[in-house]
């Protein structure tokens, strides 16, 4: 999967630039607020719909314009194909070909990114909130449908929330909100579980791989309410049991305690939790691997998502980058990096590599 090119029209700090992006590592440059992140943003966009920043339309509209726009052209199983977006402060429209996307499941199937970001530290040394948050976006990557099952249950959860702060909650109601959190939550803990069985292997591959064999005592495993959730009727009755316990506790305090939005994942290195052990470079490449994980359990899918990285810079010693910017060039999908200064990564892959300058949100590539 390769995109082609590029187009962005008032989006963000780009009034109009054109890129074309045959290469399959693209290394964008130029010094702090030329528009780096948000040429990558566009690209995430188009992948997921979402920004990885300020979501906000007025926001991503270029400040005093009506309309942003992104065009891509993928190139991937289905040949090359037209993506077209298009955001007012009200509205947004999706074209495939020209033509309005009949459903999001078709667009998500043409492109598909996995990004690295500053702030995915967060999700090693971060909150729970940001593991699962990793989870889920990885289970959205292999199946797009993850999406829609993660909004299920978050619609449950709130109205079964709203229930239990109103006064006097009717018991009978409570049961259908704990059948449905039950059944929804199953299926939920169940997903992550498989994205984490196919992670484990490619993590402890690609972690030695970056830290150059420094990588003993490596482990991902759910903790909580979904931990080793590998049977759906099991994990459903599991559930309805802790509901039942928790019942009491939860109407005390009017809120929801159990449920896998409770969950954590427990990333270990060295036997201990890198959450408190692990120093900034050693999250980063606890991180960059669970990325590259994704990225091979794609690939072994038999798709090949893009891998957006932004800001690598000053992230890893110079050892680890040299042999992360190896790993990466030998990818079987697109990689896109932005760094302030391409001398950070070391000796970039050869052939097939576009260096491309942004300023003032205009792309230029470089010989
Ligand atoms: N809607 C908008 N309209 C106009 N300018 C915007 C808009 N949104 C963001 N910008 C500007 O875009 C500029 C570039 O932002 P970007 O984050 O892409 O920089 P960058 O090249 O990644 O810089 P750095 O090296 O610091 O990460 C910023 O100065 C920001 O204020
Ligand atoms: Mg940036």
């Amino acid at each position: 999967m390769r995109l082609r090119s590029l187009a962005l029209t008032d989006w963000r700090n780009a009034a109009s630039t054109q890129l074309n992006t045959d290469a399959r590592v693209v290394v964008l440059h130029g010094e702090n607020a030329q528009g780096k992140t948000n040429l990558l943003e566009a690209v995430w966009l188009l992948a997921t719909l979402r920004s990885f920043r300020d979501n906000r339309p007025g926001r991503l509209i270029r400040e005093g314009q009506p309309e942003a726009r992104i065009d891509g052209v993928v190139e991937g199983d289905s040949g090359q194909r037209r993506l077209s977006w298009r955001r007012t402060e009200a509205t947004r429209q999706l074209l495939i070909d020209g033509a309005p996307a009949a459903r999001l499941s078709e667009w998500f199937a043409l492109l598909r990114a996995v990004l690295f970001c500053p702030e995915h530290a967060g999700i090693v040394r971060g909150e729970p909130t940001d593991r699962r948050s990793f989870l889920d976006r990885a289970a959205f990557t292999a199946q797009p449908s993850h999406l829609e099952l993660i909004n299920d249950y978050g619609r449950v959860l709130k109205q079964k929330g709203a229930l239990l702060r109103s006064r006097g909650p009717e018991l009978a109601l409570l049961d259908t909100w704990d059948a449905s959190l039950a059944r929804i939550g199953a299926r939920v803990a169940l997903r992550r579980q498989a994205v984490l069985d196919e992670l484990a292997v490619p993590f402890a591959e690609a972690h030695a791989a970056i830290a150059g064999g420094r990588s003993a005592g490596l482990s991902l495993q759910v903790r909580g309410i979904g931990e080793d959730a590998r049977d759906e009727a099991q994990m459903v009755e599991r559930l309805e049991a802790a509901l039942r316990r928790a019942r009491p506790e939860e109407l005390r305090r009017g809120t929801v305690l159990c449920g896998p939005h409770r969950d954590d994942l427990l990333i270990e290195l060295e036997g201990r939790d890198a959450r408190r052990f692990a120093s900034q470079g050693q999250a980063r490449s606890l991180v960059l691997a669970l990325k590259l994980a994704e990225l091979e359990a794609a690939h072994r899918r038999g798709q090949s998502p893009l891998f957006l990285l932004d800001d690598l810079t000053g992230e890893l010693d110079a050892r680890r980058m040299a042999r992360l910017v190896e790993r990466l060039g030998a990818l079987p999908g697109q990689v896109w990096i932005t760094t302030t200064d391409p001398a950070w990564l070391g000796p970039l892959p050869t052939g097939n590599t576009a260096v491309v300058r942004l300023q003032n949100g205009v792309a230029e590539r470089e010989a």
